[in-house]
């Protein structure tokens, strides 16, 4: 890393992001619990998606203590559509974490921070700088973007060794500002050096010294190793109903949206006949087919072609729990790989 480069951020940002930066609701907070709250939403989330859930769910639960005794499927439920839910599932068990090792009160110490559930580098930076105001950088895509523009580095930022001297190289040159400094290194990478098409160097607060800027490259940084294709699976997913009420079940509370709510699914695709007879094995009689549609859903590793088979059934029975559309709505956690099946029903 390009020190001579890196140290000239701090008097570049600090004066830009008081004048430039957007009003958010986990802006307005020191309160370490929501700061934390609204870095673990913000992982792999949009700003614009996350706004509204924050605030649900720091209504919900104001507290650690609060979060610490939450009820597992209203917790889900609260999750519910924005996706990553090991992300919540941690949030609960270090909540307790909290409780048990500090008393309920969130620790300010990095290494502690850092040793609670669901917290990594990325995220203890981020909760140190912003809520305590320590040197500690959160060093994320956004901010390594910014770094290889900046220094036309050339390392993939995909490698470790990019985000360890990234990290060291920011923690040498952080200023007395720390959280405004963390936040301000975030909102150039959200508003200004973006990381689709152009990066916006006319209104860049580091064009004078940015690299990439002056000798025209930026746009061929950061630079990424080559992508590994997701593996690709097929599933039948059955949309079970029973004069208005319709077969769900649990998760298994470990892997993959462990402890969600889906509809029952197999994996390959079925032709109708192989479909009426699983129901049949299932316990259940089939009466009639009511529609069939095609999706799909991307999970980081996974990519799942869909096939969802609509059918009414003579009695409720099978394994499962048969819940009305407003259960549904209002208690079930049903993950988007699965809501999708229900919103092309739920208002028919
Ligand atoms: N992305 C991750 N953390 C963020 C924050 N605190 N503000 C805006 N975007 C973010």
């Amino acid at each position: 890393m390009n020190k001579k480069i890196i140290e000239k951020l701090p008097e570049a940002l600090l004066p830009w992001y008081k004048i430039h930066h957007r009003e958010l609701p986990w802006r307005k907070t020191s309160d370490p619990y929501a700061i934390w709250l609204s870095e673990i939403m913000l992982q792999q989330t949009r700003v614009e998606a996350v706004k509204g859930y924050y605030l649900r769910f720091l209504e919900t639960y104001p507290s650690v203590e609060a979060l610490a005794s939450a009820e597992d499927d209203r917790l889900h439920k609260l999750w519910e559509g924005l996706g990553y839910y090991s992300r919540v599932r941690n949030l609960k068990k270090a909540a307790n974490q909290i409780m048990e090792r500090h008393t309920g009160i969130f620790p300010q110490e990095y290494d502690q921070v850092l040793a609670l559930s669901g917290v990594g580098e990325y995220t203890a930076g981020a909760i140190c700088s912003i809520a305590f105001n320590q040197p500690r950088a959160a060093v994320d895509g956004n901010v390594m973007r910014i770094l290889s523009r900046l220094t036309e580095n050339a390392t993939p930022i995909d490698d470790p060794a990019f985000k360890r001297q990234a990290k060291q190289a920011l923690e040498e040159i952080y200023p007395e500002e720390a959280g405004t400094f963390t936040q301000a290194l975030m909102e150039l990478g959200a508003t200004v050096c973006g990381p689709n098409g152009k990066p916006q160097c006319q209104i860049c607060p580091c064009a004078q010294f940015c690299s990439g800027r002056l000798h025209g490259t930026a746009e061929s940084y950061p630079v990424k190793k080559p992508k590994v294709k997701r593996r690709e699976e097929q599933r039948t997913v059955l949309i079970l109903s029973c004069g208005g009420r319709y077969a769900l079940e649990k998760r298994p509370s470990a892997g993959l949206l462990a402890g969600l709510y889906q509809f029952p699914n197999v994996t390959g695709w079925m032709d109708t006949q192989q479909v009426l007879k699983l129901v049949e094995e299932l316990g259940l009689r089939p009466q009639e087919l009511l529609r069939q549609v095609k999706r799909h859903h991307i999970f980081t590793h996974i990519r799942w072609e869909l096939e969802g088979i609509y059918l009414e059934v003579a009695q409720p029975g099978g394994a499962y729990r048969w819940m009305t559309g407003e259960e549904i709505e209002k208690e079930a956690a049903l993950p988007t790989a699965f809501r999708q099946f229900w919103e092309e029903i739920k208002d028919v």
